[in-house]
This record gives C-alpha cells, sequence and structure tokens, in this order.
C-alpha cells in the first residue's frame, strides 16, 4: 500500500487480464480509469504494481488501492463510503 494514494472507488474493477502479459497497475489512484498505471503516480512515493497472471480471466482490481493482496480486492474496501472517493486513503 502506498502512503500517498487515494481512493480512486470504494468497490473492484472486473478486468480481463491475459495470461503471461505483464501489466502495471495504478497503486496512487490518480490515473485515468484507476486500473493501469499512466504515470500519474510522478511526485508522489507510489510505484505501479506489476503483475503477471497465469491464467486468462476476468480478475478483480482493487480500485481502493488499499487491499492486503493487491492488485486483487481483498474486501477491504468496505472501509470506505463514497465520501472517501479521490480522498487520501485510510492509514
Ligand atoms: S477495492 Fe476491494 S480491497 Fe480495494
Amino acid at each position: 500500500m502506498c502512503k500517498d494514494a487515494v481512493v480512486f472507488e470504494n468497490k473492484p474493477k472486473g478486468v480481463t487480464l491475459d495470461a503471461w502479459i505483464p501489466y502495471y497497475i495504478c497503486s496512487c489512484g490518480r490515473s485515468e480509469g484507476g486500473v493501469f498505471c499512466d504515470g500519474s503516480h510522478e511526485g508522489t512515493s507510489c510505484l505501479p504494481k506489476k503483475v503477471i497472471v497465469e491464467k486468462t480471466k476476468q480478475y478483480h482490481i482493487c480500485m481502493c488501492k488499499t487491499s492486503k493482496n493487491f492488485p486483487f480486492c481483498d474486501g477491504t474496501h468496505s472501509i470506505y463510503t463514497d465520501e472517501d472517493i479521490k480522498k487520501n486513503i485510510k492509514p
């Protein structure tokens, strides 16, 4: 988890990832769309999370940016309300 991250959304997003392709998942919550890194983390302490999956299928990508199993949702998003969106993550 990156201390400079903001909550992009308070629920996960289903995204199809192809097997054996490296993806760079946004960990700062500032990218366009909130899923893939677009360089918006520049100037923060956040770095994208590289992930390579073994199976092509839909994955639940963490959009609150605080999952302990980042970049995959682990249910931590339940601590965030709609008012927390675009605000700093809770420590
Ligand atoms: S969106 Fe579910 S833990 Fe982040």
